[in-house]
């Protein structure tokens, strides 16, 4: 009987140390050792089938066996509980030494940014900020700058009609129309009017069928050509630097008279002449004129009594020429790498 416990425990160390290679697999080790129905559970069962003498004596030496089975599975135990944590820890690893990933972070567009140049030079002059819809009547748009419904000029701007009194509007006047009627008759008015329009136009190096315009509109008692001419002349000195060529010349709009474009000299070639400025040295970038006493009159103001200048600025035209730029298409490219360098 002695031998016989003293080998089971043999056996029984013998796998605890070589076979149990998981938590799992020493659990059922210790179920078939010393479980309910585990072969030294048995051994202490049957003690009742000795003799009176021997009972105690072998009782303790099973009960020894026991305690240090159980001690042996107690430290494989922890050994494999330990060896599970650290592999763990180590297939989890973080490592907090790496660089995090940087969320890029956008800025502005090239427009938007000449946009906000444009918007705190006339700012600075104490000229207010107004808006106006890009989804224009036709009435506003046209027939209350002194276009009516069949004339030529209409044909200047090619429109994108949605219905026959509905488009997309060409230009940035229609609010110079909408500022006068939000105001009392004859008030004066100070403001620009920045945003989108949209023409059946070309799409090249300086044109696109979606551009920008900023809108600028003075009304008061007495203003003059010379004004006009200042405040465009100021602006310009600002927004370039102040030597650059600046080219007044006679034009034609139905809202204005006299009416000018102004060209700028063109950056790209110094004059000499590229496909930015199509070989005349010069690019234009705004449209302007006082603004003619019809226009005036059909907004409820008293041309005997007010005058005013009006002026169109193409945003695409000068944000090349601050930057540098011989293809206006790239700003809506969306070529990061022309992005990025702003
Ligand atoms: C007008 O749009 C007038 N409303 C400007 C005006 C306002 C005159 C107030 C008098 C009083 P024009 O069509 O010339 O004018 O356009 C004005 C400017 O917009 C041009 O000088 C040019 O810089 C820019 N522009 C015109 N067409 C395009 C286009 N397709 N793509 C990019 N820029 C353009
Ligand atoms: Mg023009």
């Amino acid at each position: 009987m002695d031998e016989k416990i003293e080998q089971l425990k043999q056996e029984a160390a013998e796998v605890i140390r070589k076979h149990a290679a998981t938590l799992t697999e020493l659990n059922d080790i210790r179920v078939r050792y010393l479980g309910k129905k585990g072969e030294i559970t048995n051994l202490l069962r049957s003690l009742g089938q000795l003799s009176q003498e021997d009972r105690p004596r072998v009782g303790q030496i099973v009960n020894t066996a026991r305690v240090q089975l159980e001690a042996l599975i107690a430290q494989k135990n922890a050994e494999l509980k330990a060896r599970e944590l650290a592999d763990r820890l180590s297939s989890e690893e973080i490592d907090i030494t790496l660089p995090g990933r940087m969320q890029p972070v956008g800025h502005l567009h090239p427009l938007t940014l000449t946009q906000n140049r444009i918007k705190n030079i006339f700012m600075d002059m104490g000229f207010t900020v107004e808006e106006g819809p890009e989804i224009e009547r036709d009435y506003f748009n046209f027939e209350a700058l002194n276009l009516p419904k069949d004339h030529p000029a209409r044909d200047m701007q090619d429109s994108f009609y949605i219905t026959d009194e509905i488009l997309m509007r060409t230009q940035t006047s229609p609010v110079q129309a909408r500022t006068m009627q939000a105001h009392e008759p004859n008030a004066p008015i100070r403001m620009i009017a920045p945003g989108r329009v949209y023409r059946r136009d070309d799409y090249d190096a300086t044109h696109s069928p979606m551009f920008t315009q900023v809108e600028g509109l003075v009304i008061d008692r007495g203003i003059s050509l010379a004004d006009l001419k200042g405040t465009l002349e100021l602006f310009l000195h600002k927004i370039f630097n102040p030597d650059v060529g600046v080219r007044f010349r006679p034009s034609f709009f139905p809202f204005t008279e006299p009416s000018a474009e102004v060209d700028i000299s063109c950056v790209m070639c110094h004059g000499k002449g590229c496909r930015v400025c199509k070989g005349t040295g010069w690019l234009e970038i705004l449209g302007a004129g006082m603004v003619h006493p019809h226009v005036l009159e059909m907004s409820g103001y008293d041309p005997h009594q007010v005058s005013g200048f009006a002026f169109g600025l193409g945003v695409e035209r000068i944000a090349m020429l601050s930057y540098g730029i011989d293809d206006l298409r790239l700003f809506y490219d969306n070529d990061l790498r022309f992005l990025r360098q702003f």
